[in-house]
């Protein structure tokens, strides 16, 4: 045995792309809802595979997701061992847990290759779910986040980025699966912009021009990148992020959708209550001061083999 799954995974690590649509959804009640969910997931890789191949420079991909209850309702068992509804965190900010049944993370180089393939994936389950939230979100200057700083440097890559998010021998039945965690957040622009430059440059650990992270000696225990930097017998756990900007300027909304894969989602939800908490407690991710989550949730990732073999 080389612990090496046999099954294909989905396209979790792919790379970084400059649009994306995230798309939640819940789905309805009855045989006939889940059925039709059933059945485009089977469908799923011929039509990504259709719209991909109108420009194959545009690296199409996507990544489907199933919450808790959805996959009881619709897969029964077994089931991924570590599935769960996301659990909220209450620290000195609240993280929140909303509804999520399935979720389609879209990526390519263009919005034109993301929307005709979330178009064809919602006239099929047209009538049979309810789109809980949907977001497009942009690549930004250097790879900026909203608040101006440079978001996914530190990102494993390669080998790394699959250890750090490809189920293995933890869980045999669903080896080459993954875990997501979902988190739609809202900047208060005017607030930050009001911080100094250097405070912000503490809060997130890096500086905000060259992107260059600060000395150990000099990050605040608080810094984002001391809160999220875990260990487990002195090793690092990582995950893999795929944060985008979005937002509608005449509303005033700007924000980070935050998506973090991952092998097991303990190792986020560690990360989740160092900065929602604080470690130790009381010194919490002062970025949260600025950026509120309004949405929460927890998908699991099955092979793409488990997705093309499933029967409606
Ligand atoms: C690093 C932004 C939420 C986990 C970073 C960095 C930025 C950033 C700018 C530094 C550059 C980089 O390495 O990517 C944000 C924003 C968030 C957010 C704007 C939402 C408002 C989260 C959440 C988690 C997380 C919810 C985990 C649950 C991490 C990790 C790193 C990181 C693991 C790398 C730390 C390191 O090893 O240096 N984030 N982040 N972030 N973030 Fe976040």
């Amino acid at each position: 045995d080389t612990g090496v799954p046999s099954d294909i995974s989905q396209p979790v690590v792919a790379r970084l792309s400059r649009a994306a649509i995230f798309i939640v959804a819940t789905i309805n009640a009855g045989a006939g809802s889940e059925s039709a969910v059933k059945s485009l997931c089977a469908d799923l890789s011929g039509i990504v595979k259709a719209v991909a191949f109108r420009d194959l420079e545009g690296e199409l991909s996507c990544v489907t997701g199933f919450g808790s209850d959805a996959w009881d309702r619709l897969f029964g068992s077994p089931r991924p061992l570590d599935l769960h509804p996301f659990r909220e965190i209450r620290g000195r900010h609240h993280a929140v847990s909303t509804p999520g049944d399935i979720v389609f993370h879209i990526r390519a180089a263009g919005m034109d290759q993301c929307f005709e393939l979330a178009t064809h994936i919602m006239s099929r389950l047209d009538g049979h779910i309810v789109v809980v939230d949907e977001v497009h979100g942009f690549k930004y200057f250097d790879n900026r986040d909203l608040i101006g700083f440079v978001d996914g440097t530190e990102n494993p890559v390669d080998q790394g980025a699959i250890d750090a998010t490809i189920i293995g021998q933890e869980d045999v039945t669903f080896a080459g699966g993954s875990y997501v965690v979902i988190q739609k957040y809202l900047h208060d622009l005017k607030a930050w912009n009001q911080v100094p430059v250097e405070e912000q440059e503490n809060i997130i650990g890096r500086k905000k021009l060259s992107d260059i992270e600060l000395q150990d000696s000099a990050k605040r225990t608080y810094a984002h990148n001391v809160l999220t930097n875990i260990e487990e017998n002195g090793e690092q756990l990582e995950i893999v992020r795929d944060n985008m900007p979005f937002g509608q300027v005449g509303k005033g909304e700007f924000g980070t959708y935050f998506i973090g894969y991952a092998r097991s989602p303990r190792r986020i939800e560690r990360m989740l209550e160092n900065m929602f908490i604080g470690n130790p407690p009381g010194n919490y991710d002062r970025l949260l001061d600025f950026s509120r989550a309004i949405t929460g949730t927890l998908f699991f990732i099955p092979t793409a083999t488990f997705l093309d073999d499933v029967q409606a």
